[in-house]
């Protein structure tokens, strides 16, 4: 018995010394590939799993990561992870045993995380969360997290609502699209506007659904709306910009006027929404800043050269009525 125990310790440890040589080389061929000197030195290797392509944001998302990770000299390694978590774990395990320096992804949904995460600390690798939060009891699974406070942006939505039509005694009856169900983003904008319009008993959230971040799911989404609910909706909440114009299609095939018979609301302050604005059909949007690749990259470095990192790192980001939209259009970077 002692000796069939003996025989599969070294069996373990062969099989391991030889696949970690094994993603050594991987890793070797990447720092030294090509034949400049700046080449020949080590570069950092980052591994990055995104959450997929659903929307304006998400382009931009990606667009700043691999720009600031060329700026910086750092090798990324892009995944997209097409919406599907289980598609994220995976994306993680083939970065631990390609072995690469750093971590970092954009969590699709909050929970299930920590097996994977407990995987990469095991083997030693940093994780950075990016963007969306995760929900963890256990914080040593993670470096930092970079990202907006999707709170407060919900905060400052319900805000705007309360400023603009809370005032008068009518009834206003808001109808809401959510993004990714269980997603950090979802949660929060969902939570921070209605902590807010509690306050007032005038206004109700009538219908609720999820549209997945997406154009398309919004117009879907809010067709089913306008058939069940018909002109006693208000307010559009549209939990980002993609939904929201899907949402504005919807209403004007219906015959309504967007912005106008019906207001709407929404985040992420992309180009596009700066443009429906303009137009009279989207009345606010509230900023969630996709430009977040600088500030990871800053952190990897820090990381690399054993600099402490606070556990959060919050983007600034700011709200835009529609009577700011023609002067700040021409400001917007994505
Ligand atoms: O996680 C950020 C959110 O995800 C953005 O608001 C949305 O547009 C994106 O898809």
């Amino acid at each position: 018995m002692r000796r069939a125990l003996k025989l599969l310790a070294v069996l373990v440890l062969v099989s391991t010394l030889f696949s970690s040589a094994a993603c050594s080389k991987v890793k070797e061929m990447k720092e030294t590939q090509g034949s400049s000197p700046k080449n020949l030195q080590k570069k950092i290797v980052l591994g990055f799993s995104q959450v997929g392509a659903e929307s304006d944001w998400r382009t931009a998302n990606s667009e700043s990561i691999k720009a600031a990770a060329r700026e910086e000299g750092i090798e990324l390694l892009f995944l997209n992870a097409q919406q599907k978590p289980e598609n994220q774990v995976k994306d993680i395990r083939s970065f631990i045993v390609q072995q690469v320096d750093v971590i970092a992804f954009s969590p699709i949904v909050e929970s299930g995380w920590d097996t994977v995460l407990k995987e990469a600390k095991l083997a030693g690798i940093p994780v950075i969360i990016m963007d969306r939060g995760i929900d963890t009891k256990d914080e040593s699974l993670y470096e930092t997290y970079i990202g907006s406070d999707f709170t407060e942006e919900g905060r400052k939505a319900g805000k705007w609502l309360l400023e603009k039509i809370g005032k008068s005694n009518e009834k206003v009856n808001v109808v809401e699209l959510q993004g990714t169900f269980g997603s950090a983003p979802t949660n929060g904008r969902r939570d921070g506007f209605q902590e807010i319009i509690r306050g007032n008993p005038n206004i109700r959230i009538i219908r609720s659904l999820t549209g997945d971040f997406m154009r398309s799911k919004g117009k879907e989404i809010m067709e089913k709306f306008l058939k069940v609910e018909g002109d006693q909706i208000q307010v559009v909440y549209a939990h980002n910009d993609d939904m929201a114009l899907g949402a504005i299609e919807a209403i004007e095939e219906y015959g309504l006027r967007p912005g106008k018979d019906i207001k709407i609301i929404s985040i992420d302050a992309v180009k596009a929404a700066f443009e429906a604005m303009k137009a009279g059909k989207l009345n606010c949007t509230v900023e969630c800043n996709p430009l977040q690749g600088p500030a990871l990259m800053k952190a990897v470095k820090d990381l690399m050269e054993g600099r402490p990192l606070p556990k959060r790192i919050v983007i600034d980001e700011g709200i835009f009525p529609e009577e700011t939209a023609e002067k700040e259009a021409v400001n917007r970077k994505y």
